[in-house]
């Protein structure tokens, strides 16, 4: 059985970091079209540096840590290790701090930087800003966080169609169902012909199409679910 699971901000709530669509329509205090899209970034560089930046920061305080689900979804890799495709709209290292070592990251990664001059993306785990310098061509202020923004184009697009069109089961994990393309997977996969199942705390936007849904914590809903796979396996 091919299994592609999809992750959103809600497998990482109960590790400390706050969702994006939190009821004061603010991220962190922030409106997200002013530090998550490409005109934002070029209007104020610095201050969108300084937001991923106390992200960063964020991610490696010692409060923030994997938690039952990152570390479920770990286990049921090792036990059906070609059999099970892990795609995260996340940009934080929660998967990979919970034991998964083969994670898509759809949406960029926190911890890498990009240079808008030659393309080179690097990890980076300390402060950015204008005056840094890219290691690889050496200019000045062409880095950018390696996050997409709105507008721009998802990454590995090919690989994760192409896993949904051979699965057999789609699982979204903690994701509300506002941002396409990753909101459109469960129709793709419907159309597959594979079975599909929410696991999320509320309803979200595309619940109705799923097969099935199960609401609750992610830290109770996703252990459950793996050991009921394995149990099959
Ligand atoms: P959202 O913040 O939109 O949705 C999080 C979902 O998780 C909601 O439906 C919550 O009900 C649910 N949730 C919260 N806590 C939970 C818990 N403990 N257990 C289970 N579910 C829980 O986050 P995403 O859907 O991931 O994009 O947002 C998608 C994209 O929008 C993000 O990747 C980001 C943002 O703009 C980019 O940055 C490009």
């Amino acid at each position: 059985m091919k299994i592609v699971i999809l992750t959103g901000a809600g497998i990482s709530a109960e590790s400390g970091i706050q969702t994006f669509r939190a009821s004061d329509g603010l991220w962190e205090g922030h409106r997200i079209e002013d530090v998550a899209s490409p005109e934002g970034f070029v209007r104020h560089p610095e201050v969108v540096h300084q937001f991923y930046n106390a992200r960063r920061r964020q991610l490696m305080s010692e409060s923030v840590v994997p938690n039952a689900a990152h570390r479920a979804l770990a286990k049921l890799q090792r036990a059906l290790p070609e059999r099970v495709t892990l795609v995260t709209q996340n940009v934080d290292d929660l998967h990979e701090r919970g034991g998964s070592t083969k994670v898509i990251h759809m949406h960029g990664e926190l911890l890498k930087v990009c240079c808008q001059g030659c393309g080179e993306v690097f990890i980076h785990r300390d402060d950015c800003s204008p005056a840094h310098a890219c290691t690889a061509c050496r200019r000045v202020g062409e880095l950018r966080p390696d996050i997409v923004w709105f507008g721009e184009m998802p990454k590995a697009m090919n690989e994760i169609y192409s896993a949904l069109e051979k699965a057999d089961l789609f699982v979204a994990i903690g994701t509300s169902g506002h941002v396409y393309p990753a909101a459109g997977f469960v129709d793709v996969a419907n159309a597959a012909g594979a079975k599909t199942l929410e696991l999320n705390m509320d309803v979200s936007l595309v619940t109705s199409v799923f097969d099935e849904a199960r609401q609750g914590l992610a830290s109770a809903l996703v252990p459950e679910w793996v050991d009921q796979v394995l149990s099959h396996a």
